[in-house]
């Protein structure tokens, strides 16, 4: 009975049964890591692949000492405290002055019907106050980002999804995407970071994506550079050579908000460093 009901979960995390809530959805997730690797503890799953690879988490924690991303963080502050030309600030846009509010992103907009992510929100503020958007993949936006998740450390997402038939569109919206096969490679998601994560894909091991969201923006190693998130959903979704999408286009909001959605309850660690 007890296998019976293991398979059920399963089948419910794969194929989106249209009777589980988000938050069956986000217990079977758990779950599934807590059996794929049962030594893991749950909170650490922040860590990404480090939290599964002893010998890799070593390494990590030398170069989290002279952390490369300070930079970016005393950019971001600088950035975000500087007035734009009306004299107004970031922090007149956000809740609480933008101190501390990393955990709630992406959250469901009743009055425009869409998911906000919080890079959204930077460039809405600042085409508000009659300033340029940014880019949304790295440089300026990054650095913000970074500032105000770091601000945010040690707070426990909490993404909510409202009682609105438009949230759980997008909600389903972004969970079909992590489970659709895509590209030339014929790969989803799930395939890399859930059925196989832990395992070697060529020089690198797949992270679990339990955990994914809490520690972007980060600085990447390859990249020599910050990234936001979706830079990183980008660089993914060019390795199975599927078609590139827009950053902060509606595919990829909705997919941060399922993702996101799954990690509710582990605490933010960003910026992070990876390779
Ligand atoms: C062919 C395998 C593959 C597929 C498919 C894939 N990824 Fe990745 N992904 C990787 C590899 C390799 C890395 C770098 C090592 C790691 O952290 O897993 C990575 C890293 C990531 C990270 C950063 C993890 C961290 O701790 O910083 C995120 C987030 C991510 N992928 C999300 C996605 C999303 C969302 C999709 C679907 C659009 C996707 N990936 C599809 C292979 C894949």
């Amino acid at each position: 009975m007890k296998r019976m009901v293991t398979v059920f979960l399963g089948a419910a995390l794969v194929a989106g049964l249209a009777w589980a809530t988000p938050e069956d959805d986000r217990q079977a997730f758990v779950e599934y890591f807590q059996n794929r690797f049962p030594d893991v503890a749950v909170a650490d799953y922040i860590n990404g692949v480090y939290a599964i690879d002893p010998g890799a988490y070593e390494q990590w924690v030398q170069i989290e000492e002279f952390a490369p991303y300070e930079l970016a963080i005393a950019e971001g502050k600088e950035l975000f405290e500087t007035p734009f030309a009306n004299g107004k600030t970031y922090a007149d846009c956000f809740p609480n002055g933008g101190i501390g509010i990393r955990q709630n992103y992406p959250y469901f907009d009743t009055a425009t019907g869409q998911v906000k992510t919080l890079e959204l929100e930077i460039n809405e503020c600042r085409e508000k106050n009659g300033e340029k958007p940014l880019g949304y993949k790295k440089g300026p936006i990054a650095s913000i980002s970074a500032y105000m998740a770091f601000t945010s450390r040690g707070q426990v997402l909490d993404v909510k999804i409202p009682d609105d038939p438009r949230a759980m569109a997008a909600y389903e919206h972004g969970k079909e995407f992590y489970y659709s096969k895509r590209g030339q490679l014929n790969f989803s998601c799930a395939d890399c970071h859930v059925s196989n994560s832990g395992m070697m894909i060529r020089a690198d091991r797949l992270s679990p994506a339990l955990g994914h969201p809490t520690h972007f923006p980060v600085y990447r190693s390859k990249w020599n550079d910050m990234g936001t998130l979706h830079r990183r959903f980008d660089g993914c979704n060019k390795q199975v050579r599927a078609v590139p999408l827009k950053a902060q286009g509606e595919e990829y909001r909705d997919l941060e908000y399922f993702v996101t959605y799954m990690s509710n309850g582990l605490v933010i660690n960003g910026p992070g460093a990876r390779k």
